[in-house]
């Protein structure tokens, strides 16, 4: 069988900066399946060669000392392109008749990748099955749809609806390119393939948990799309909610799509509800300075771009553990940790002044940019009679396994291509994360809403999220 990935949306940023670089990278390393097409679709015409030489140029940018001009000739000679616009029923009759031509006698798979605007998701969908292109009795069709699935509950429901007039949920592949990092699935590999994280990895021995993304950028000239979405909808009900889905979820029965997907369910379905009072108490959230002037901000928007929320879990292994997710764009640094604090020793022999959770086991998963793993206990300080200090054990990924981590796309790419639906969002996934974000959301746009406190670019968020944690007698780990 051959596989043919149609890209819609081919003109696009998405396109030149990370699926053609990510599919390169692929061939490069020779997991690209022979017989692979790439056909690129959007409303530019271009030639095939002239799609191929912009291409050239960008990849070679973004993928820097791997490009090779000679192996980039061979992985070219794959590349097709196809112009057609995307709102036009007839277009995808055209595309038909193309891909039928190009591909030829025998089976061939389909990947349809939507790297378009959001609002057309829902057309493309239509418009592939219209045209017969969801159809798989020549082989498997998928389509991959980028975020934002939605910009809520009810508008995520009738996207669903609509992609599944032409498909069938097994087909869809909606990404989330977390999930593509190597850390974050090693998160998987670290709790259910080693015997000593498990049987401590609940109520009886965590405090509680902390998942943070914080990025140094700010929304620089995506502020026109950023202004409508927030981190509430960019990061947290994506992003963040991947993390803490694979932090708490229960081992899966097999590792396969749906028994992972529904162990991950399971523990968006378990967290408690909000009233506007506990959104009031619960939820932190903040806007740098600066962000007013950005260019594309309405005037006087109240768009958080830091947001730290406490969330609690109902089940057995959860029951009274928060979980802290905290996101903001004008932070002290890039980083995305996910901090499993533990509770302090239950009678201390040693060293009995003041304690405080500081000095409690913690471990700490770093996801990136330091990707890495360590672990926080107390040691003896050397001649000083029972005094103790925190150090950590220490597993840096960069050290331990030469070489460059992969890009999250190649992963992901690979999977669509190959048919592996585990490290990709199912439909009630995406709606379990909007039903908890949709409360938020629309507490933070009553008139009575909780404040919107402004913070310095290049520190941790507002003050107001500090001293949040420490009204519960805990503390943010803020590492770089
Ligand atoms: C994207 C968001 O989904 O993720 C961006 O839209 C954000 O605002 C980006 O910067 C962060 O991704 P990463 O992989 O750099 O952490």
């Amino acid at each position: 069988m051959t596989h043919t990935f149609v890209i819609f949306g081919a003109s696009g940023d998405l396109t030149s900066r990370k699926l053609i670089p990510a599919l390169y990278n692929l061939h490069v390393k020779k997991r690209l399946p022979a017989g692979t097409r790439i056909v690129g679709f959007s409303r530019t015409e271009f030639s095939h060669e002239a799609w191929r030489e912009s291409l050239a140029e960008s990849t070679a940018a973004f993928v820097g000392k791997r490009f090779d001009a000679a192996v980039w000739a061979d992985f070219a000679s794959r590349i097709f392109y196809h112009a057609g616009d995307i709102g036009d029923a007839a277009a995808f009759t055209a595309l038909a008749e193309f891909l039928n031509q190009l591909e030829g006698e025998g089976r061939t798979s389909r990947v349809y990748y939507l790297s378009t605007a959001p609002r057309f998701y829902g057309p493309a969908c239509e418009h592939l099955g219209t045209a017969g292109l969801a159809e798989e009795s020549n082989g498997p069709r998928r389509v991959v749809i980028e975020k934002p699935f939605g910009t809520d509950l009810a508008t995520a429901r009738a996207l669903n609806k609509t992609v599944h007039l032409s498909f069938a949920e097994h087909q869809v592949y909606r990404i989330d390119h977390y999930l593509g990092k190597e850390t974050v699935q090693n998160l998987m590999v670290l709790r259910f393939a080693n015997a000593i994280f498990e049987p401590i990895w609940n109520r009886n021995f965590i405090d509680h948990v902390q998942i943070t993304v914080a990025e140094e950028v700010d929304v620089g000239s995506r502020a026109g799309y950023y202004d409508t979405a927030g981190v509430m909808r960019d990061m947290i009900q994506n992003h963040l909610m991947q993390l803490l889905m694979v932090t708490a979820m229960e081992p899966p029965a097999r590792y396969a799509a749906d028994p992972v997907r529904d162990e991950k369910v399971k523990v968006l379905l378990s967290v408690r509800s909000k009233t506007p009072e506990d959104i009031a108490h619960d939820t932190v959230r903040g806007q740098y300075e600066g962000y007013l002037q950005a260019k594309g901000v309405a005037p006087g928007s109240r768009t958080a771009t830091f947001a730290a929320i406490k969330l609690g879990i109902d089940n057995w292994r959860w029951q009274g553990v928060p979980f802290y997710l905290r996101s903001g764009k004008a932070m002290s640094c890039r980083t995305t940790q996910i901090v499993i604090q533990f509770r302090e020793p239950p009678h201390m022999l040693f060293d009995k002044g003041p304690r405080t959770m500081a000095g409690a086991n913690r471990l700490v998963i770093q996801v990136q940019p330091a990707e890495g793993i360590q672990l926080h206990f107390q040691t003896k300080v050397p001649d000083a009679g029972m005094k103790m200090r925190q150090t950590d054990l220490d597993f840096n990924y960069g050290k331990e396994f030469k070489g460059q981590m992969p890009e999250a796309y190649e992963r992901l790419l690979l999977d669509a291509i190959e048919g592996d639906a585990s490290l990709f969002a199912r439909a009630d996934e995406v709606e379990a994360a909007w039903n908890i974000c949709d409360p938020i959301l629309s507490t933070w746009d009553q008139a009575d809403a909780p404040p919107l406190h402004p913070y310095e670019p290049g520190y941790w968020g507002p003050t107001a999220s500090s001293d949040w944690m420490a009204a519960q007698n805990r503390n943010w780990f803020d590492a770089c």
